[in-house]
């Protein structure tokens, strides 16, 4: 059975009404103001109606209205007033403040009934059909939202898409100047100062991985700003002054500039690995015009590459027990392939000199 609170402080007026609808709810009483906002406070939401008398001693009719609004009960609690005197005046303020009707004394028991039944019905439609407005624009605003954010990810994604383009494009560029030289070579000297060259785009997956581990935003701007090897050649060569004569014809182009120079050949790691890394600055020239890109070279010999690329896939495989020892023997096998790649040099130029033909120094 849904609640109704009578507050009037004539005890007639409350049986009265108390009589008439206590077969229909449960009728809770209040003498005044005071005791009705007491059991508002106590149980405002189990309230299915109340029935205000506005002349009360102590807090009015009004002044339970005025609380009412400034604690925003009324959206929740519809309001009847019981009044004695029919005046438009008052009856217009009690609107303008959130009243819902009026029911006149006498009490005619029908009306009554049927004021206060329509009243919750009409209350409670009311608040089913806000809460679906609200809950309808609720579900527009996150709609809203993931629309927004599937923008941003389009947007961003275009954006990476296109700098991986402008990447494959300075690795194009890149390699297209080293088979130029590599022709150039070939026909003038009879041999080539490489044998093969790989290239690789990043993986998505490794360049959000190493943005992640070096603290960088993970942003298209700061792939660009931050990541020199997103762009990656390995230009395998014969012999080691292969290395050095391709790393300097590639560096002396004039618009390619170099930007950083690491000499694991000189300077070997200490785990023995040997390798020239150059980080290249190559120009692009696309429709919107020409722009440098990042481009790590790393140039080895066929020996150097076969000590590297054993190297690394073992590198995952170490057993913790002897990995000190098995770090040793890589390096000695490093070191013993640096030694046959200076021996094959050696080979290389003295049959080079049995046939008379010119030293490329
Ligand atoms: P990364 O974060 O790995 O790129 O290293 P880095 O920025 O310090 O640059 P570095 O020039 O040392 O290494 C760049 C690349 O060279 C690596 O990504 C590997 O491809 C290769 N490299 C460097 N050190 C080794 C090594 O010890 N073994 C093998 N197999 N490859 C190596
Ligand atoms: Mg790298």
């Amino acid at each position: 059975m849904q609640k109704i609170l009578v507050v009037d402080d004539a005890a007639l007026n409350r049986e009265l009404l108390h009589d008439v609808l206590r077969d229909d709810y449960l009728v809770e009483m209040a003498e005044d103001g005071e005791e009705a906002m007491r059991k508002l406070e106590a149980d405002g939401k189990g309230t299915a109606a109340l029935l205000l008398d506005l002349n009360m001693p102590r807090m009015s009719g009004f002044d339970v209205l005025a609380e009412m609004s400034r604690r925003q009960w009324l959206q929740h609690i519809p309001v009847l007033i019981i009044s004695g005197e029919y005046s438009p005046e008052i009856e217009n303020r009690c609107f303008e403040m959130g009243v819902s009707d009026f029911i006149h004394k006498p009490f005619e028991s029908s009306i009554v009934k049927n004021r206060v039944r329509n009243t919750i019905t009409l209350f409670g439609y009311q608040k089913r059909l806000e809460q679906t407005v609200e809950e309808q624009a609720e579900v527009l605003e996150k709609q809203k939202h993931i629309i927004q954010m599937q923008a941003e990810q389009l947007k961003a994604s275009e954006d990476f898409r296109r700098l991986m383009m402008e990447y494959s494009a300075a690795i194009m560029e890149v390699e297209t100047r080293l088979k130029a030289l590599n022709a150039e070579f070939s026909q003038a000297y009879k041999r080539n100062p490489f044998e093969s060259i790989k290239s690789r785009l990043k993986s998505t997956t490794s360049i959000y991985e190493k943005l992640e581990r070096r603290g960088f935003p993970v942003t298209v701007e700061s792939i660009r700003e931050n990541l020199t090897d997103v762009a990656g050649l390995r230009v395998i060569c014969s012999f080691p002054d292969d290395i050095y004569r391709l790393a300097e014809l590639i560096t002396s182009q004039d618009d390619i500039i170099l930007r950083m120079r690491k000499d694991y050949i000189q300077n070997p790691k200490p785990n023995g690995y040997r390798s020239l890394h150059l980080i290249l600055a190559v120009p692009i020239y696309l429709s919107s015009g020409k722009k440098h890109m990042n481009v790590e070279v790393q140039f080895r010999t066929i020996a150097m590459d076969f000590w590297a690329s054993l190297e690394h896939k073992l590198k995952y495989k170490h057993d913790t027990d002897n990995a000190d020892e098995i770090v040793e023997r890589l390096r000695a096998c490093a070191d013993s392939i640096e030694m046959l790649d200076y021996r094959m040099q050696e080979i290389r130029d003295q049959i080079d000199q049995a046939r008379g033909r010119l030293v490329l120094r």
